[in-house]
């Protein structure tokens, strides 16, 4: 049995950053809340909590005098409510998903309809939508168009960072279909993660080649679950968290089996997925 790894795996540049961050604070306060979960993958929030790192679900729930902000970044009303508290705010958002938020803004100080490709409910989009103030729609359904009524003449398209690029420009096809009429402004914006669009490409090249993949990260992990999706169209796929959810009758019959990992997943736990794999190779 061939065992081959995807060659971005682990930690995207963000995430890093993000988790490097928290470290350096918890370290020197001894302990630090998060305001929601500062990554989508449980062994991740784990390992912190163990540094003295916990997750406050709710700004009312904070008790100490500084908050970290998540990589995925909040809304400018969320910002100024733990301003308002005198929190010392650390702010781990990745610099990619800012960009989406200056972009965001941008677009709705220009006059136009604001429409964040991505799922409404993930703190990213949440954040997003903050920043385009009153004029934000996210939606992953291009069908929105026909329950606004009037369509508005200035329509501006971002995506949130890790969608699927194929899928956001045939999102922008759609909409360009059934919105763009006499006068119409149509303005797109790549939005996408420069790290989630290589790992999805070398994700499906591996996919491509091989009789099984497995895909880890966590089940809340948007960019994970994307790569399984994407991997899934060309080989069997099984989304995993840890190497504890791996099962042998998988690998009946396969000789070559592809891993890959969401960007919010630690190297210890493809590790131990590796290891794992390598004993079942060994019997
Ligand atoms: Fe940032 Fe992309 Fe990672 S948006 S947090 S580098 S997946």
């Amino acid at each position: 049995m061939e065992i081959e790894k995807a060659p971005d795996i682990g930690f995207c540049f963000g995430v890093r950053r993000a988790v490097d961050m928290l470290e350096k604070v918890v370290a020197e306060r001894g302990r630090l809340e998060t305001l929601g979960a500062v990554v989508h993958n449980q062994q991740v929030l784990e390992r912190l909590e163990r540094m003295g790192v916990t997750v406050a679900r709710d700004i009312k729930d904070i008790r100490g005098d500084a908050v970290a902000i998540s990589s995925h970044g909040v809304s400018p009303q969320v910002e100024a409510e733990l301003k308002a508290k005198e929190l010392d705010i650390i702010n781990t958002i990745c610099p990619a998903v800012h960009r989406a938020q200056v972009t965001a803004r941008r677009l709705a100080e220009a006059g136009f309809l604001v429409v964040i490709y991505g799922e409404a409910n993930h703190p990213e989009v949440k954040g997003l939508l903050g920043w385009a103030g009153d004029k934000g729609i996210a939606t992953m359904d291009s069908s929105f168009i026909s329950g606004l009524g009037r369509i508005p003449r200035r329509i501006g398209i971002l995506s949130q960072t890790t969608q699927i690029p194929s899928q956001f420009v045939a999102f922008l096809k759609e909409v360009l279909d059934s919105a763009f009429t006499r006068d119409s402004e149509f303005r797109a914006i790549d939005t996408i993660c420069h790290d989630i669009r290589k790992r999805q490409a070398d994700a499906l090249d591996l996919a491509k080649k091989v009789d099984i993949m497995l895909v880890i990260g966590g089940r809340s992990s948007a960019n994970t679950r994307h790569l399984a999706e994407l991997c899934a169209t060309v080989t069997e796929t099984h989304h995993i968290e840890t190497a504890d959810d791996i099962r042998r009758s998988w690998f009946r019959g396969k000789r070559h089996i592809g891993v890959t990992s969401g960007a919010s997943t630690a190297d210890q736990t493809i590790d131990e997925v590796l290891v794992r794999m390598a004993e079942l190779a060994g019997r």
